[in-house]
């Protein structure tokens, strides 16, 4: 039975959700899926850093207390987060990072990537930052010290999107795509057809959980851009930058705008798009775009996330579901797991 030690970097609500699913969940994914996961290390920049190479009590991690130094009141633990000590000296197989996401040079995730990929330690990641601005500098990292680098979560959290697309629709060709990639704006599109004012709206989407700190990046679109270079760089082989993607969010959308598509049997909806062209080249944008009602991607209300593929073998395939939510990300870094655990099992046969 294969064990895998892990270490947490940062310790919000994802990690956090992860620790749990272990606590409830490790003996069952024995037999489902023929490994068990030890926690050995945990940092974060508020709570402080633990490591234990024994193993740390996965339901105790859990529910500690969210305030600051937590982790130094437990034997062994330390008010300031040693990040690099954890990634590299506490014994860890997996690294598994969810800090926060910084759009402008995706650090400090980039490094604690980098140190776990030089140091060889597979790196599950939910964190936009590091993917969208050094996804190929960090995949040829993780290729030269013959570990995983996977990252599911980054796009529409658990929701199967990335490795959908890259393993089951192999064989097709897919030629673009358009999507629904952030909750919080398409929350607020939905509850301004209700009525409600946009500022209103986003103060919703913020008690839900829904909106990055700073919701600026998703009502202006630049949570989805981030995305859609994801996307299109993984999916449409495309080496795209982040100013290569054209930008516009829903913020200066009105409620008038919103009733005016209503009476036409349309809604309103931030749609991240990239497309192939016929020289080879692809284009992304993200905007508002005003959907007929009977577009796959209008019927698509709230905080759930939507992509279309647009195949060249069937046609367009469209995949929805939650694009944020804790325990739906915590899952995808279990996905992320599962699915190097299975190359693992696959290179020793
Ligand atoms: N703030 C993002 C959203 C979370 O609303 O979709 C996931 O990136």
């Amino acid at each position: 039975m294969t064990e895998y030690k892990l270490a947490l970097v940062g310790f919000g609500g994802v990690n956090r959700a992860l620790a749990q699913l272990i606590a409830e969940r490790n003996e069952r994914w024995k037999t489902e899926l023929g490994f068990s996961l030890k926690i050995v290390g945990v940092t974060d920049l508020f709570l402080g850093s633990l490591i234990n190479r024994q193993g740390l009590d996965a339901a105790s991690l859990a529910g500690l207390p969210a305030v600051k130094g937590a982790l130094a009141q437990l034997p062994g633990g330390n008010a300031l987060a040693l990040n690099e000590v954890v990634i590299k000296d506490s014994g860890a197989d997996i690294i598994a990072e969810a800090t926060f996401t910084n759009p402008v040079d995706g650090e400090p995730a980039t490094s604690f990537c980098r140190w776990a990929l030089e140091s060889a330690k597979h790196v599950v990641t939910t964190n936009k930052g590091p993917i969208a601005l050094h996804g190929a500098q960090l995949k040829a990292l993780a290729q030269r010290n013959h570990v995983a680098f996977e990252y599911e979560g980054s796009v529409m959290s658990g929701t199967p999107v990335i490795r959908l697309a890259r393993q089951l629709l192999a064989g097709s060709t897919i030629n673009g795509f358009e999507g629904i990639l952030n909750g919080t704006s398409n929350f607020v599109l939905t509850r301004m057809e209700s009525g409600l004012g946009f500022t209103e709206a986003v103060e919703q989407a913020q008690a839900l959980g829904y909106a990055e700190a700073d919701p600026t990046a998703d009502v202006e679109g630049h949570d989805v851009r981030l995305k859609v270079v994801i996307l299109a760089n993984e999916l449409l082989d495309a080496k795209l930058n982040v100013s290569d993607v054209r930008c516009r969010g829903i913020s200066t959308l009105t409620l008038d705008d919103i009733d005016q598509a209503r009476q036409n049997n349309a809604r309103w909806k931030l749609i991240g798009a990239a497309t192939r062209q016929a020289d080879g080249s692809v284009s992304a944008s993200v905007e508002p775009r005003l959907l007929d009602n009977a577009h796959p991607l209008a019927s698509i209300g709230g905080a759930t996330n939507a992509v279309s593929f647009n195949t060249d073998l069937i046609g367009t395939v469209t995949v929805s579901g939650p694009g944020a939510g804790r325990t739906e990300t915590a899952f995808a870094l279990l996905s992320d797991i599962i699915s190097l655990h299975q190359a693992a099992a696959q290179n020793r046969e």
